[in-house]
């Protein structure tokens, strides 16, 4: 049985202040449930602040992306080694908002996704097609491009701990949602995409989320789906309220 993944990616909002009475506001509140996890994607900035005030509960604080080098000449970059030494958890690889403004490609989602592992961080990946590509039937053979590419070379057993999300990209911030049948059954491709690069055992413990106007209204519906295990979450977990009213659907 699979547990249940919500993570909030705040993206470029907040500032230190607000992001520590955020924490202050769910470390408390959190369900005991071990059948859900919570966490938080929050600017780098804020991640030392919130690993530390995240102590002792079970919010996990995770980045929003990394460099995939443990160092060098790389102005503006932060490392895996870095991010693991804060504590942080989990990482953001591949958003669609990396992909598109800051050329982000399958190749270097793949070189992230190794550089990951190498440091003990959770990947979430994220795959998701365009509404163009949604409206010419290229939908899967775009998912199934993007998640071949982005775990390309991993051990099987790395391939079943990694979180994909997918996100379909007209659906991001737009109050668009994926239909909750829709949604799923891209989750059950990608499901198979990964049985048949590892086995139905690896496939079975894969994580995956959708994201995309995901809300505490819509949530449920999204959860009952067989193949959806979670979500990512942008707008609707920038609140203490609305992110703890997410994660409790998860229980
Ligand atoms: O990473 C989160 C997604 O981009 C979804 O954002 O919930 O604001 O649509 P949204």
């Amino acid at each position: 049985m699979r547990s249940k993944v919500i993570a909030g990616n705040w993206k470029m909002n907040k500032v230190l202040s607000e992001a520590e009475q955020f924490a202050d506001s769910v470390t408390g509140k959190l369900p005991k449930d071990d059948n859900v996890e919570a966490i938080v994607c929050a600017p780098f900035p804020f991640l030392p602040s919130l690993v530390e005030k995240a102590k002792g509960s079970k919010l996990k604080i995770g980045a929003q992306n990394m460099h995939s080098e443990d160092n060098g000449a790389f102005t503006g970059e932060v490392s895996p080694a870095m991010l693991h030494e804060l504590g942080v958890t989990h990482v953001v690889i591949g958003h669609s908002e990396r992909r598109e403004q800051f050329a982000e490609t399958d190749d270097s989602v793949n070189k992230k996704v190794h550089a990951a592992f190498n440091h003990d961080l959770t990947p979430i990946v994220c795959v998701g097609e365009t509404l163009e590509q949604r409206e010419a039937n290229e939908t899967m053979s775009q998912i199934e491009t993007q998640v071949q590419k982005g775990l390309e070379g991993l051990t099987d057993e790395q391939i079943g701990s990694v979180i994909i999300a997918y996100e379909p990209i007209w659906a991001i911030g737009t109050g668009k949602s994926a239909s909750s049948a829709d949604a799923n059954q891209v989750c059950t491709y990608i499901r198979n995409i990964v049985k048949n690069m590892t086995s139905e055992n690896i496939a079975e413990q894969l994580v995956v989320q959708y994201g995309g106007s995901v809300k505490p209204a819509t949530i449920d519906e999204l959860l009952e789906q067989p193949d959806i295990d979670g979500a990512l979450v942008g707008g609707a977990s920038l609140e203490a309220e609305s992110f703890l009213q997410l994660v409790e659907a998860g229980t």
